[in-house]
């Protein structure tokens, strides 16, 4: 393991996989209510468990506070240690440190734990500068709210804002939760990645199956509901020798699917992956981008169907 890495958030470095909870509770993106109930959204915990993934995302922002009280009342249902990730969105009314512990507080009473492993601040645009929410987060971890703080959405020269100003209180930056998928390498282009690793912050990559769009069940005839359709409408008629070659190395390994290569992918270029499941069948077959490793030859000709794509 990098020898930049502290001791502090080494665990994080060990974690390979993760749950993303938007999904629980989310009606305005997910339609969460209608084709899924909160027994699916347990159901996908649950299966994800048994699949011995260990590390959910969620944040107070997620259906008003219902995926933090979800995620409360599921752990509460299990004895498996579970590691939990939340976040604080910086809204302008919140002007002072202050509001970061306080807002820590709420997370914490609605999850129904004293403390989390993964405190995150959930985007950059806010009326507190960097380095007073890094204060606060230093605080934060010194109170025992959290074990370890991340940033979310941080370009390069913000993190580095967030990781100095850490520095000064001791504090290493444990996690930047970014964009990251095979239809979405950004954070490749512009060094964002390189420079995690340099720095032995850990990338978790959200929207590892660009929203549904890698497991090749979308197309320019039948595109995604709600606005993702809207989002995905100019990408949606390109996609098709990107899901093709996938679907080919997936069979080559034993008949994975499009979705386990894309999360597979993600694991491989070093980043922690937190696809989102609205129930157990999603749940599950993402949990079976476990175990296995695509070659390097089948990852570089990834890389290339995604350029062609992305140019
Ligand atoms: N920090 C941030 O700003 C930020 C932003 C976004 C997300 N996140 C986090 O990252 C997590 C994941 O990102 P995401 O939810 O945006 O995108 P994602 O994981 O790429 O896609 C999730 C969606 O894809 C579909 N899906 C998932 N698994 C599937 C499967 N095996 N087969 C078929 N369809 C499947 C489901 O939607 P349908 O069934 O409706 O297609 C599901 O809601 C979130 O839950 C959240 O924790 C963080």
């Amino acid at each position: 393991m990098n020898d930049t890495i502290s001791s502090e958030t080494r665990f994080l470095h060990a974690v390979e996989f993760g749950l993303g909870a938007w999904q629980w509770g989310d009606r305005l993106i997910w339609q969460y209510g209608q084709a899924y109930k909160d027994e699916d959204c347990r159901a996908a915990f649950e299966v994800s468990l048994e699949a011995g993934i260990r590390f959910v995302d969620t944040a107070e922002v997620y259906g008003n506070g219902r995926s933090e009280r979800m995620l409360g009342q599921f752990l509460k249902e299990t004895e498996q240690p579970v590691l939990v990730a939340t976040k604080f969105f910086p809204f302008p009314w919140r002007l002072t440190k202050k509001s970061l512990i306080k807002a820590l507080g709420r997370s914490l009473e609605r999850i129904g734990v004293e403390t989390v492993d993964l405190y995150q601040i959930h985007q950059p645009f806010s009326l507190i500068s960097i380095e007073n929410l890094m204060e606060a987060m230093a605080e934060a971890i010194k109170d025992g709210l959290t074990r370890t703080v991340g940033v979310s959405n941080y370009n390069q020269s913000q993190m580095l804002r967030a990781y100095s100003a850490l520095a000064r209180k001791d504090v290493p930056l444990a996690s930047n939760q970014v964009s990251y998928s095979l239809l979405n390498r950004a954070i490749e282009k512009d060094g964002l990645l390189a420079r995690c690793k340099e720095l032995g912050v850990r990338l978790i990559a959200y929207s590892p199956i660009e929203k549904g769009l890698l497991t090749g069940k979308y197309s320019a005839e039948n595109p995604p509901p709600g606005i993702r359709a809207q989002r995905y409408g100019s990408l949606l008629p390109k996609i098709g020798p990107l899901l093709k070659l996938m679907t080919q190395f997936g069979q080559e390994h034993g008949g994975k699917s499009k979705a386990q290569v894309a999360l597979n992918w993600c694991i491989c270029k070093g980043a922690l992956p937190i696809p989102g499941a609205k129930n157990a069948r999603q749940a599950e077959e993402n949990a079976g981008a476990l175990g296995w490793k695509l070659t390097e030859e089948e990852m570089a000709k990834l890389d290339e169907a995604s350029d062609a794509i992305l140019k």
